[in-house]
């Protein structure tokens, strides 16, 4: 039996399966469906180089990995590779071969700093200081029961702030690429990310086909966006925040945490009955916003880095 490495073929509906499939069963607290794992294949910038490759032994779909430069940090030189292998093939050398095959393409691409997620096991921190990493920040994952458990009330808006929903933005999303611009930027992490390009953007993130318009957030303050929550959901019922923000002129008013509840209500009444979201382990406030909603941590990722060359 031999596991071989090749890259996704996005318009194979069986490598896409094979690829949400795996990253689900090794990854279950985040969200991938056939769909996005195609969009991210064919809508990240082209500068990122940004690659899906399969580990596959026998026609079966074992391991994937996420390979990318990381174009939109100001530091040149960095770049990421999230290997994932299915929990009940691990061992038959799907890993290795996934990393080394990253290894060299990012190598020739001049990324000469790489940064890899890996879940905190003692099997998968072994084989990352086995090949060459040294563990960097941390992150959590939380989740919240939305079937059976209490969500905070839904909160009614201080004087001078609207909800609104991405649904309305439609027509004109730029207002929600200037927020999500403005705060991610202030998200810790270990790669800085600057990101202005709005047409990328979106063709990356407002078009992604795990974006919930309807469930997403957005409070605006005297008529201008000043907190977000953005939901993806994967049409099974699960629901994902995959960014809460707000502008720092509007910070410690409430904002984020009255954008998010609004988000999981609207989320529990269109029948979402489990709610994932993912923080850095040092940031603290929106630790404590999602202690404050029921989020319980069940999982931690620890960012890998090497240097290669
Ligand atoms: C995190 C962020 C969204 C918070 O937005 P905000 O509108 O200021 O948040 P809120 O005012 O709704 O709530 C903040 C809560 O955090 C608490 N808090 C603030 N700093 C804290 C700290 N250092 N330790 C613990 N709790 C803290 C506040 O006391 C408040 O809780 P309270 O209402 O019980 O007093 C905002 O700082 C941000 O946009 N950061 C950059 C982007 C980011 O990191 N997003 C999260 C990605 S996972």
């Amino acid at each position: 039996m031999t596991v071989i490495v090749r890259d996704l073929r996005p318009d194979v509906r069986a490598d896409a399966e094979g690829f949400s499939d795996t990253r689900r069963l090794a990854l279950p607290y985040m969200l991938s469906t056939p769909e996005s794992v195609v969009h991210t294949l064919t809508h990240v910038h082209p500068d990122a180089h940004f690659g899906q490759l399969i580990a596959e032994e026998d026609g079966e779909i074992i391991g994937t990995a996420q390979v990318s430069v990381a174009h939109d940090s100001p530091e040149p030189g960095q770049g990421s590779a999230n290997i994932y292998v299915r929990p009940d093939r691990r061992n038959r050398g799907a890993g290795s071969l996934l990393l080394r095959t990253a290894q060299e393409r990012l190598g020739r691409l001049g990324v000469t700093k790489l940064f890899a997620w890996v879940l905190d096991e003692p099997d998968n921190r072994a084989f990352a200081e086995r090949h060459g990493f040294r563990a960097s920040r941390s992150a959590w994952f939380l989740r919240l029961d939305l079937a059976g458990g209490t969500l905070p009330p839904r909160q009614e808006p201080p004087s001078g702030v609207e909800l609104r929903t991405a649904a309305d933005f439609a027509d004109d999303p730029r207002p929600v690429f200037e927020l999500d611009a403005a705060t991610s930027s202030d998200e810790p992490s270990d790669i800085d990310v600057e990101f202005t390009d709005y047409e990328a953007w979106l063709e990356e993130h407002w078009k992604h086909p795990l974006l919930n318009r309807d469930l997403t957030t957005v409070a605006l303050v005297d008529g201008r966006p000043a907190a977000f929550s953005v939901a993806y959901t994967d049409g099974d019922s699960r629901y994902a925040t995959a960014m809460t923000g707000t502008a720092r002129e509007f910070r410690g008013r409430g904002l984020a945490k009255l954008a998010k509840n609004d988000s999981l209500h609207r989320a529990r009444t269109a029948g979402c009955t489990e709610a994932f979201t993912g923080n850095d382990t040092g940031n603290e406030p929106m630790i404590a916003i999602n202690k404050w909603f029921g989020y319980e941590i069940c999982a931690k990722e620890v960012r890998y880095v090497r240097e290669l060359g």
